[in-house]
């Protein structure tokens, strides 16, 4: 009968038999698909599997570290993080528009994993997180910028990748549990869904290095503050937005004119609806007080309260 240990046997011995002797590419993204198919092909093949990890420099704090803590130092995989912050930074200088954002960030990534892709050789196959849920929904909301990453129309021309897409058969709540069999931590396998474009749609309008601090800031508190409060499995999604707005506050005896956090926290099934969560006011205060007291130019915190639809869940 079915079982994540049978399922486990049977795929390394598949991915061992379909293999052999040759290399593996993964593009690991951090996400929860990604991160389990890597530790299951490592299961397999050990050495002969290679990933490669984009830090656009729009990742969460302390994001890109984790990930190499988990996946270099305790699964001690062949891993190639690269430092990207800068180049997608510059190609988003002067850029307000949520979608040209989207596509800019969308085609440098495949730019940057294409350039080191390139640098390795003898690869063979081109291992993918695809879910049995992207197969029959053709890939969802929150699936598809990092799919077309590492999708094969993106590689260059003379690579010829077979894909494996050990994950295609199974749902969501079995490739956590698959994650957890294979020894991934909690805070991989039970990871909030995190968009491609990362902090850069966060930061409402233009995006510039000072923004994406007070983003990161913000929501390094509010995690903090909602896994503090036992609320982290309950809330689908929860993050912070900075709007291109400054307002009035006062400080001790001054006046103050700065900008404003916006809190999102949504629970949903899928991320097609959602409700806005009811975050206990003693939390939320709790949070307000440490994202001004903490974080430079915030002078007031908002929480949106706002279903799907008519809003989305992402401010941009
Ligand atoms: P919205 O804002 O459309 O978000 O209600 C629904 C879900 O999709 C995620 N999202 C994205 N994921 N690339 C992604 O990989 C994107 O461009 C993108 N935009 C939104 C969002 O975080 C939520 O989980």
């Amino acid at each position: 009968d079915w079982t994540i240990e049978n399922f486990i046997d049977m795929e390394v011995e598949k991915i061992q038999n379909q293999v052999g002797d040759k290399k593996v590419l993964c593009a690991l993204s951090g996400g929860v698909d990604s991160s389990v198919v890597a530790a299951l092909i490592h299961k397999a093949i050990g050495d002969q599997l290679t990933c490669i990890f984009v830090d656009h420099g729009l990742l969460r704090k302390n994001e890109a570290d984790d990930v190499m803590k988990v996946f270099a130092d305790d699964f001690n995989m062949n891993i190639i993080k690269i430092d990207a912050a800068e180049r997608f930074l510059t190609k988003l200088k002067g850029v307000d528009d949520p979608e040209k954002k989207r596509k800019i960030i969308g085609n440098e990534f495949i730019y940057v994993f294409d350039d080191e892709a390139a640098k390795l050789k003898e690869i063979d196959y081109l291992a993918q997180g695809t879910l049995y849920t992207d197969i029959i929904e053709s890939g969802t909301e929150t699936a598809q910028t990092i799919k077309s990453h590492h999708n094969v129309g993106g590689l260059p021309e003379n690579m010829q990748f077979e894909l494996i897409e050990p994950l295609n058969t199974l749902f969501k709540d079995e490739v956590r549990e698959l994650g957890t069999q294979l020894g991934l931590p909690d805070r991989v396998v039970w990871r909030q869904p995190f968009p491609g474009p990362g902090l850069a749609i966060r930061v409402l309008g233009e995006v510039t290095e000072e923004k994406l601090a007070i983003v990161r800031e913000s929501d390094a508190i509010l995690r903090e503050e909602i896994a503090a409060a036992g609320l982290d499995r309950d809330i689908w999604q929860y993050f912070t937005v900075l709007p291109d707005i400054r307002s009035v506050g006062v400080m001790g005896d001054a006046r103050t004119y700065d900008y404003t956090i916006g809190i999102r926290a949504v629970t949903s099934i899928d991320g097609m609806t959602s409700d806005w969560a009811r975050i206990p006011w003693d939390v939320l205060e709790k949070i307000s007080t440490r994202i001004v007291n903490d974080v430079a130019h915030i002078n007031r915190v908002v929480y949106d309260v706002t279903s799907k639809p008519p809003a989305t869940i992402e401010w941009e």
